[in-house]
């Protein structure tokens, strides 16, 4: 059976797609199978997906699921169940004004959520609510595991203390493996890859930072 990775939080922008499909990228490279859900009618990685030419491009099916609306649950876990793939990442769409909870519902048949959040106070704080989202879900599904994942932070420098303060007091853990924000995203994007592709320096870096993250994810799922 399909290990399920929702990638969520209740904010839009804050990179889940960006990070599902780089990270799904480093999985199909590993060898580990993986497939995304797109649950979001924005559509962002089935778009995505399409942009490069034949044999190029990501190393992973995509499909869009959002259609299921509050069948989102079933539907996913039927896929886990019956699919040849390894890993199954669901990108969710922001959760804070869906109509139909498709993130809660996600959440109920996941076995790990990585929530990509951006390391200022601002955004940190209004991201933090979301742990009453997974303190929900876990009554149905207590074996749920959590991360935060720090995106778009700036490159060569520490975190500050209050920020780490702020995730200590979440009591969910946060990857070591950080993302600063650099240009390749959106040109990976844009051609229709993963960062895994770029060669230019910046390129290089975000290779690296999102493998290590792949690797990370891997042991958490097995720990
Ligand atoms: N680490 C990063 N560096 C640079 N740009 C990023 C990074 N992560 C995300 N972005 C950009 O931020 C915007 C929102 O990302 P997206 O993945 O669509 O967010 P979400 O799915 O949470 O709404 C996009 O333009 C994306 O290219
Ligand atoms: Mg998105």
């Amino acid at each position: 059976m399909a290990k399920l990775i929702a990638v969520a939080n209740q904010k839009g922008g804050v990179g889940k797609s960006t990070m599902a499909g780089n990270i799904a990228d480093a999985f199909a490279e590993m060898g580990e199978d993986p497939f995304v859900a797109d649950l979001d009618r924005q559509n962002t990685l089935v778009q995505w997906s399409s942009m490069a030419g034949e044999g190029e491009g990501l190393r992973f099916v995509t499909g869009n699921l959002s259609a299921a609306g509050r069948n989102v649950h079933s539907e996913l876990k039927k896929f886990v169940q019956s699919s040849k793939f390894k890993h199954v990442f669901a990108d969710c769409p922001p959760s804070v004004d869906d109509k139909t909870p498709i993130t809660s519902m996600t959440l109920m048949v996941a076995d790990l959520v990585i929530i990509p959040v951006s390391p200022s106070p601002a955004d940190f704080w209004s991201s933090a609510e979301f742990v009453q989202e997974i303190e929900k879900a876990r009554i149905h599904n207590p074996t749920l595991k959590a991360a935060w994942l720090l995106n778009k932070t700036e490159a060569n420098r520490t975190l500050s203390a209050g920020i780490l303060e702020a995730i200590a007091d979440t009591g969910i853990p946060a990857f070591k493996t950080v993302i600063p924000t650099r240009e390749c995203y959106k040109q990976a994007m844009a051609f229709g890859t993963s960062v895994l592709m770029m060669t230019d320096r910046g390129g290089k870096a975000a290779a690296k930072e999102v493998r290590a993250l792949a690797k990370e994810i891997l042991e958490f799922l097995e720990s």
